[in-house]
């Protein structure tokens, strides 16, 4: 096939990634995309690393050998967390993870109080542990969400309805000055959050990954 032509895959446990294949289509308009959602083994959040790694093996070599993708997108950051490391030693084709943005929200906000969402499974990986390392985190306070990603899932179509959910998990930590949405899911709660803290006639700053990880993609392609 030729490159120019050849679509990137992009993955997640489910509709989550749809937030990064958006900012990745704004960034690349010209490119062609395959999205795989796998909602058979959503979600990824509460399962173990070898499951996980199993559905990202089974995911790339799909989109590698179904669609001849030239780059890959983990859209996830639980997947990422997990197995974006095993993906790239296996294979030599470029992927793409998504990370929490913790740096750029805690050099922005670096003396007040900021939440990272999160799912329970990339809270325990060693490579979040590794970038947490890198920072000052006294201010940052780490909130593992059991169900808030299905939640999501559950509702994608009128979200509005998960908003009690973000009224409890926030109601303890409406001091907070900015919120890192540790999951590709929680972008679609982001109106959500903005109207908790309106409410409250607080601002509030809101980061994720999405844009990071299409400018990184943006580069990798040239
Ligand atoms: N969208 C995934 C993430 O970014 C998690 C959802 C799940 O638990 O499967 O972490």
């Amino acid at each position: 096939m030729n490159p120019n032509t050849r679509p990137i895959g992009i993955f997640d446990s489910g509709t989550g990634g749809l937030s990064v294949l958006r900012e990745c289509k704004r960034l690349l308009p010209n490119e062609n995309f395959v999205y795989l959602c796998d909602r058979e083994f959503f979600p990824y959040g509460n399962k173990s690393n070898s499951f996980i790694k199993k559905r990202v093996f089974a995911l790339s070599e799909r989109l590698l050998t179904e669609y001849d993708c030239k780059a890959i997108v983990v859209a996830c950051n639980t997947a990422t967390n997990v197995g974006i490391q095993m993906l790239r030693e296996k294979y030599s084709t470029p992927f793409v993870g998504l990370e929490p943005a913790i740096k750029p929200a805690l050099e922005e906000i670096p003396k007040e109080k900021v939440v990272l969402l999160t799912t329970p499974v990339t809270m325990r990986q060693e490579k979040f542990k590794n970038l947490l390392s890198k920072f000052d985190i006294s201010n940052l306070v780490i909130l593992p969400q059991k169900d808030l990603a299905s939640q999501i899932e559950d509702n994608i179509d009128d979200v509005d309805k998960v908003y009690p959910q973000i009224e409890e998990i926030l109601t303890p930590h409406s001091d907070a000055k900015g919120i890192v949405l540790g999951c590709t899911h929680y972008v679609f709660a982001k109106p959500l959050i903005e109207k908790f803290f309106e409410n409250l006639s607080k601002q509030i700053k809101i980061f994720d990954g999405n844009e990071g990880a299409a400018r990184r993609l943006k580069d990798l392609l040239g």
